[in-house]
């Protein structure tokens, strides 16, 4: 398949490019490299620095047919989509419209849109599943929301397939620190720094959190499978305590950890948890690495990032 993938020099981006070539796919990014980096992008890839808002994409649709497109570019910081709301609806909002309108225009058969546990909001029950009542707390949940509306709507004008995918907290190597999201990564930065991590709260907040590979799994099977089901949460159906991913983290270091406390966000939800029955059902996936595992890779990672430019500087004193 020729597919396109927006987002795809981000976190979860990249590893589903990985995944696609891996399976012999031809795959075009596109990316403004604002929180990604070329670095992440495989070089087999065809790669173009492009903003999702922008009337020039037209151009690679008319040039390209793609069967299929993974729209994963976003302004990710819920946080900050409270203090810059327009800033997020410009990518969240009119960059998808720009590209599900120019998907219904070449006629691209699949569209599968990274949506977010945020549009749920504060749960009404645990775990939640597709039908917990949408209810988002900040900007970014909005923004994810109102696309999975246009996307019913452009299947009802135009045909276009989609499939909504709605991530628990994604973690694993190539993850940058920004927001809740983030939190193994932003700890794992600060442990290697030497600094002392920061965990708001009491630290007894619970997150469902779910490893890149995983989310490129399920996102690569919605290629071929045509599932009933067009929403579906992608998550372990696992609540973590944040010390308890603080001890995985010391036990895969195998070093002591600093640790300070910071007054808990006041937008952050206590607790949070997805059914995942739907997805496994209808594509046939599951998790398959547990946390344990999946920390012990991203460390591996963070590690050697660190490493590198030390290595780079070493052998050109020598
Ligand atoms: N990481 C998570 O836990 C999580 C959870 C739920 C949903 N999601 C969704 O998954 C998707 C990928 O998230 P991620 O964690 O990989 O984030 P990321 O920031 O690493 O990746 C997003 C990519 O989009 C690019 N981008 C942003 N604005 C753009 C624009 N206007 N034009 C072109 N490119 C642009 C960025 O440079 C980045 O490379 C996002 O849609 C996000 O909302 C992520």
């Amino acid at each position: 398949m020729n597919i396109l993938v927006t987002g795809g020099a981000g976190f979860i981006g990249s590893h589903v490019v990985d995944l696609l070539l891996k399976k012999k796919h031809k795959v075009v990014v596109i990316d403004n490299l604002c929180n990604g980096s070329i670095r992440n992008v495989n070089d087999r890839a065809i790669f173009f620095r492009f903003d999702i808002t922008s009337s020039s994409i037209e151009a690679l649709f008319r040039n390209n047919h793609f069967d299929a497109v993974i729209h994963l570019a976003a302004h990710i910081d819920a946080r900050a989509s409270l203090q810059k709301p327009l800033l997020d609806a410009r990518t969240n909002i009119l960059g998808s419209l720009n590209i599900i309108d120019l998907c219904i225009r070449y006629k691209v058969k699949r569209f599968i849109y990274a949506s977010s546990a945020a549009v749920y909001g504060n749960p009404e029950y645990l775990p939640m599943d597709e039908r917990h009542p949408i209810r988002p707390i900040n900007n970014y949940g909005i923004s994810k929301q109102v696309v999975e509306h246009y996307l019913d709507v452009a299947h009802r004008i135009s045909g276009m397939e989609y499939v909504i995918l709605r991530f628990s907290n994604v973690y694993g190597p190539r993850q940058g620190g920004m927001g809740e999201a983030g939190v193994i990564a932003k700890f794992l930065r600060q442990i290697i720094d030497k600094r002392p991590i920061t965990v708001n709260g009491d630290g007894r907040q619970t997150r469902d959190f779910i490893y890149v590979k995983d989310v490129a799994k399920a996102i690569s099977l919605c290629l071929r499978k045509r599932p009933k089901r067009r929403i579906m949460n992608i998550s372990t159906d696992v609540e973590i305590p944040l010390n308890q991913i603080v001890e995985i983290i010391r036990h895969a270091l195998k070093e002591p950890i600093r640790k300070k406390h910071a007054p808990a966000h006041p937008g952050d939800v206590q607790r949070s948890r997805m059914d995942n029955h739907v997805a496994r059902t209808q594509l046939n996936w599951h998790p398959e690495t547990d946390i344990e595992e999946g920390i012990h890779e991203t460390v591996v990672f963070f590690r050697k990032q660190k490493a590198a430019p030390k290595r780079r500087k070493e052998l050109r004193e020598r």
